[in-house]
């Protein structure tokens, strides 16, 4: 997959940063810039193509996601990163996943996958539109969420079930909410507090 790879200092925590639609495996490193300067970061291009635009996944519309694609997109994305692991000597404990809309989605679906390894995430602009009857273990997750009052393409009960997803299993949850489905230098710094 297409990506970028800074290291800052070895041994320090990674972002691993997966934008929103459209996107690139660039777009997100001035905000890891502002999280924590001093992290590495791994940035990676979704290469799945809708109309020209790079995601993660497959879809067959709005919120309408081709869930076998997303199930094969999360295993193939989890083993890309553990390649790298190797490749870069990084530990996957000390990564924090950090997304935008449908690099959040595909973040929740590695978490759920993989409940063992991803312990951090910093998610912005969340959709996660299904019951997940899976009760993984996610007492050692800590996750920070930023949702959106009147976002046009997630409703604020999908942003509930998210926040639920998260609670239910355990998991360490702070959420913060902007207008629409936007990521604002305000929550940025939210979430800065969050990690720091
Ligand atoms: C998705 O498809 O992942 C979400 O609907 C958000 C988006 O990326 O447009």
């Amino acid at each position: 997959m297409e990506h970028i790879y800074k290291e800052k200092k070895k041994g320090a925590p990674l972002f691993i940063l997966l934008h929103g639609t459209g996107g690139t495996e660039t777009d997100l490193v001035s905000l890891a810039e502002l999280l924590n300067p001093e992290y590495n970061v791994l940035g990676i291009r979704g290469n799945v193509q809708e109309n020209g635009m790079n995601r993660y996944f497959k879809r067959h519309g709005e919120g309408q996601y081709d869930w076998k694609d997303f199930e094969f997109r999360g295993n193939e994305l989890y083993e890309f990163i553990v390649e790298k692991s190797k490749e870069y000597d990084f530990r996957l404990e000390d990564a924090v996943l950090v997304g935008f809309s449908n690099g959040s989605n595909i973040a929740i679906q590695m978490i759920l996958q993989n409940p063992d390894t991803f312990k951090k995430a910093a998610l912005f602009a969340p959709l996660y539109p299904a019951d997940v009857s899976e009760k993984q273990d996610f007492s050692d997750v800590d996750v920070f969420l930023s949702l959106g009052k009147g976002d046009p393409i997630v409703p604020e009960s999908e942003s509930t079930r998210v926040i639920n997803l998260f609670k239910e299993r355990g998991a360490d949850v702070a959420t913060a909410w902007v207008n629409g489905h936007n990521l604002t230098q305000e929550v940025a710094l939210e979430a800065k507090n969050w990690l720091n």
